[in-house]
């Protein structure tokens, strides 16, 4: 046998600004420049956006444009911005990641260019599986405009497309050169959208920092309102313990088995794969914690209050912690749960040994290493009774 270790290091850029293609903002600049061009003076860059941002700001590619005019003796853009249908549907056509390589081989990029993309977790694991296959990677420059994407995904090092109708089924671990979180994207953001984000804000401070899920908690009324400088707090805050999550948690290539960050997506995952994403990520996460919450609770895990305490700030936020697809049955004959081939798909997804996250206290996780397929019914169950309870509350 011959043997050597290989180890890179790798910097993993986030930073955080306030209109980035505003003329003035030199933020992108530095970081185009944070490598000395090698092959050529100008850096050569290609930009997609995700269209869902455009109709929501149609003056933004010109902004780009303009920004880069400003800077034409320093960066070669490449082409108009070029827009990519946004959402989870994206992710369902192998035809855009086939569109993206067209455009970045038309445009002539290399492993010494850049491509940007600016949109929703969904347009930023698509363009971003494109760019790190292209010439086997090019730096990809990451500028989420979801909250969701800002203080999760967009900060990960993980794309992917889903496939053979499973979420992410072809994707790569890939570090991207550096994530630039805007926060007035978010200004142009639908309400459910903006909401969607503080969910995984929530199951960050759950499993690892209890007193940041108490700020939420007596901000409640700041973050149901989006209060801008809340709004921030918690991106920023969520984006710092992911990030420091995948970085100095020793498996950044998720080569084990657990994924504390995964925390109520066992569920999650196969809702909205269920339902064809008409459940969107963030809304199934927050049921997925709901229903591993109180999972834990009847498995003698996690005390009753504490458990009805997080699933009344979740609500409280604006979540709703039923959907009938929780219940449904694999068919007439088999009366199993579909959702609990959600647990066969995540073992997949791991490698083979189950794991599964669950939370004993605020801030604090286990790892199991099954579950008991009737408890999980019973949790379900109770969720149900809970919600039909509030019903019938608000009915009176
Ligand atoms: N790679 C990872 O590590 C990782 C982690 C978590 C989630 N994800 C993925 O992220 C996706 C969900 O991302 P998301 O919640 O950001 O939603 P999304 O990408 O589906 O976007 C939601 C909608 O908002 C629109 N949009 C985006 N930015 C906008 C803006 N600023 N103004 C107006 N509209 C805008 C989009 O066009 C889309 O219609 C899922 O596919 C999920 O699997 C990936
Ligand atoms: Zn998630």
């Amino acid at each position: 046998m011959i043997e050597f270790p290989i180890s890179l290091t790798y910097q993993h850029r986030v930073i955080f600004t306030d209109g980035v293609f505003d003329q003035e903002n030199n933020v992108l600049a530095e970081v185009l420049t944070l490598v000395p061009a090698v092959l050529r003076q100008r850096a050569r860059v290609l930009i997609f956006v995700d269209e869902g941002l455009i109709e929501a700001d149609p003056a933004l590619p010109g902004h780009i444009s303009g920004w880069f005019v400003r800077r034409t003796g320093m960066f070669d853009l490449r082409a108009a911005p070029v827009p990519v249908p946004g959402g989870e549907s994206c992710k369902n056509d192998w035809n855009q990641v086939h569109q993206i390589w067209s455009t970045i081989h038309d445009a002539g990029l290399d492993r010494h260019s850049y491509v940007l993309v600016l949109g929703g977790g969904a347009v930023l694991d698509l363009v971003g599986l494109a760019a790190a296959t292209a010439h086997r990677g090019i730096r990809l420059v990451r500028l989420p405009t979801t909250t969701l994407s800002q203080g999760d995904g967009g900060v990960g090092v993980k794309n992917g497309v889903n496939y053979f109708g499973k979420k992410n089924w072809v994707g790569t671990f890939s570090i991207p050169f550096a994530v630039i979180n805007d926060v007035r994207f978010l200004d142009h953001l639908p309400l459910a959208e903006k909401r969607s984000g503080y969910i995984e804000a929530v199951k960050v401070a759950l499993i690892r920092d209890a007193t940041f899920f108490e700020e939420m908690a007596a901000n409640v009324t700041a973050m149901q309102d989006f209060e801008p400088a809340m709004l921030r707090r918690v991106i920023e805050r969520s984006a710092e313990l992911h990030v420091r999550h995948i970085a100095t948690g020793g498996d950044p290539f998720e080569l084990g088995s657990a994924r504390p960050l995964d925390f109520g997506h066992w569920v999650a995952h196969k809702l909205e794969q269920m339902t064809h994403f008409a459940v969107s990520h963030g809304e199934a996460v927050a049921l997925g914690i709901a229903v591993d919450l109180i999972y834990a609770n009847l498995a003698g895990m996690l005390a009753g209050p504490v458990c009805e305490r997080i699933l009344q700030l979740l609500e409280d936020l604006g979540f709703k912690l039923w959907h009938p697809a929780l219940l449904q049955s694999v068919s007439t004959e088999e009366k199993r749960l579909l959702v609990l081939q959600g647990l066969e798909e995540f073992r997949e997804h791991l490698g083979g040994a189950l794991c599964i996250t669950l939370v004993i206290d605020i801030g604090q996780a286990v790892e199991v290493r099954e579950m008991d397929e009737k408890l999980v019914r019973r949790a379900i169950e109770k969720l149900q009774a809970r919600a039909l309870a509030a019903d019938v509350a608000l009915s009176l």
